[in-house]
């Protein structure tokens, strides 16, 4: 990617150098191309802070092709690549990639071991380009469940990067929201928190996103209308934005495309006045 790193800066949501983050996107963008229109759209102060994404869609982009399914998780790795980059680029502070879920071992288990294989493959041929680019890379999820040799894999990619300070990738692996507040809760009673010193503050330091921001956006691909138990806690005020496009067609004039459909929201929390994300 060859990203101008921001490394010695403060970590996430804090103050970027945000003309830097145009000129960023743009070294990698064709000149006069849409995707450099879009860019240029971009409002730099507005920025979800964090983004969130549900991939879907692997399967059909694979019978589409008469592909086994394994096909269209391998070519969304592609997408991921180009998600995180852009996500880098931009200046956006964390991106968090639902790669399998709690549910997902009920799927063949030809198809969970490849999905696997995809992972641990991935994190080795890109810690070089996540270093490079001063991102930091953290599982979320019921780690303790995962086989020895992802958990190596992973603990190693953890901590090649953990000394970067730019974006937070969060990988979420057997990750289940229900089961992250389960977990919260545990954590919480564990600790021995009084239950009145307990409120949504401090209930959040239990969660395996503990001291990052919600996200402020959540992109699904495949046109799916749901929330798959993905960050239940924390997405109670994102904004959502939903594509028909599959996620190994997944590319950054997608990402650029939610960012300025986000940008264009009202935000009001509840609240009666409108507060345009631009204006923030
Ligand atoms: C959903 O598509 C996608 C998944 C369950 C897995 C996503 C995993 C990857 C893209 C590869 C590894 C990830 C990283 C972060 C390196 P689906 O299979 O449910 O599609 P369908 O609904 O069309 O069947």
């Amino acid at each position: 990617m060859g990203l101008c790193t921001q490394k010695g800066e403060a970590g996430i949501g804090a103050p970027r150098r945000r003309t830097m983050s145009l000129e960023q996107l743009l070294e990698k963008i064709p000149r006069g191309s849409p995707d450099e229109g879009l860019a240029r759209e971009v409002n730099f102060e507005a920025l979800p802070s964090h983004i969130a994404i549900i991939m879907d869609g692997n399967g059909r982009w694979a019978a589409q092709r008469h592909l086994p399914r394994v096909e269209g998780h391998r070519a969304g790795i592609e997408a991921v690549r180009e998600a995180v980059e852009t996500s880098a680029r931009l200046g956006i502070g964390a991106l968090t990639l639902y790669a399998f879920s709690v549910e997902n071992w009920k799927r063949p288990v030809t198809e969970v071991t490849a999905l696997m294989t995809l992972l641990k493959r991935y994190l080795r041929l890109e810690l070089d380009t996540l270093n490079r680019n001063n991102i930091r890379f953290q599982v979320i999820g019921r780690n303790e469940e995962l086989s020895p040799d992802v958990l190596a894999e992973l603990a190693a990619g953890q901590e090649a990067t953990s000394r970067n300070t730019g974006l937070l990738f969060n990988i979420a692996l057997n990750y289940g929201g229900r089961a992250e507040i389960v977990d919260a809760a545990r954590r919480a009673i564990q600790s021995g928190v009084r239950p009145e010193d307990l409120d949504e503050r401090k209930f959040s330091e239990f969660l395996y996103t503990a001291g990052q921001p919600d996200p402020d956006l959540l992109i699904r691909t495949s046109g799916e209308m749901r929330v798959s138990n993905f960050l239940l806690w924390q997405i109670a005020y994102a904004e959502i934005w939903v594509t028909d496009t599959l996620w190994p067609d997944f590319r950054r004039r997608h990402l650029l495309e939610a960012v300025l459909a986000y940008q264009k929201r009202d935000r009001r929390y509840g609240g009666i006045n409108p507060t345009p994300a631009l204006s923030r």
